[in-house]
């Protein structure tokens, strides 16, 4: 696997693929990967020739400097992994080579994407999102990026933006990764002690017993909120940050739940952020599932 740590050397790795005629599958990273990152590259290499990811903690994305350098930084083993996992090169630049001196420029998605849930609580979040991803598509050149379903509005966001600036990237949702035990795998999850991973437990438990809710015909969203909130506010030191049942026509916050809606929640389980959601009819999300 090559390494590339300069705009530069990634931009000629990534023209000599395009010139052989390869199709450029494009993973992007923070690091501290588990195996719902390998899973994003076995969807990339399913779609495409050679399959690039970045690993970079981006900084215009945090909204709080100690979330940001408590961020896990597990260069290393990412490495040995995502060469496992059959990645062809990866991207790893520094803060200063992605943003030089004088940047100026930002890219901000408008609307209901970004008027609710991780964007309400963070403000500015996906605008750093949105900033880097089309810096790094502007240097990996990706026929096709594949993100997790995990963080669903991260995605949506992504896609309306290459849409909307009309980007030759294909955005692929995979499927959000589990651990046994049912907590959405996340890079926080190893600041968890034992205590606060069986804390944050309540999350995936109370999001299926809306889900079986839903299924035996409760339609009100307060009750399902209710569900998952009585499986984390029972413990100390957990605080629901939202929990929202969003329509994925309109992606709209709505008081009726059917079978187009998701309910998604964010929790600070002794100070560690966790997000996850399902979708009340149980299927996994694809873009075109949006109408946003
Ligand atoms: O999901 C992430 O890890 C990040 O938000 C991303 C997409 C790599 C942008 O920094």
């Amino acid at each position: 696997m090559d390494q590339f740590t300069t705009i530069a050397d990634q931009r000629a790795w990534s023209r000599a693929q395009l010139l052989a005629g390869k199709r450029i599958g494009f993973v992007p990273t923070m690091g501290a990967l588990h195996e719902g990152h390998l899973s994003l590259v076995r969807v990339a290499r399913q779609k495409s020739d050679v399959v690039v990811a970045s690993i970079f903690v981006n900084p215009t994305q945090f909204d709080n400097p100690e979330d940001l350098e408590r961020y896990p930084r597990t260069l290393e083993a990412d490495l040995s992994m995502l060469a496992g996992a059959g990645c062809a090169a990866v991207f790893t630049p520094t803060p200063a080579e992605m943003y030089q001196e004088g940047h100026a420029t930002f890219v901000e998605v408008v609307g209901p994407l970004t008027d609710k849930l991780c964007a309400a609580t963070r403000p500015g979040h996906f605008r750093g999102v949105a900033t880097v991803v089309t810096k790094l598509f502007g240097v990996v050149r990706p026929d096709v990026a594949v993100f997790g379903q995990k963080d669903l509005q991260q995605v949506l966001i992504v896609n309306r933006m290459v849409t909307d600036l009309n980007l030759p990237v294909e955005v692929v949702v995979a499927p959000t990764v589990r651990d046994p035990d049912g907590l959405a795998m996340s890079s926080r999850n190893r600041r968890l002690s034992a205590a606060g991973r069986a804390k944050a437990l309540g999350l995936p438990r109370g999001l299926e017993l809306a889900r079986q809710a839903f299924g035996a015909g409760e339609r009100q969203s307060l009750k399902l909120i209710e569900l998952v909130a009585n499986e984390l506010l029972v413990h100390e030191n957990v605080e629901l940050d939202y929990c929202d049942v969003i329509n994925l026509n309109g992606f709209a916050e709505v008081t009726t739940a059917d079978h187009r809606c998701v309910l998604a929640a964010a929790v600070f389980v002794d100070g560690v952020r966790l997000i996850d959601h399902i979708h009340l009819d149980g299927r996994a999300i694809a873009v075109a599932d949006v109408d946003v």
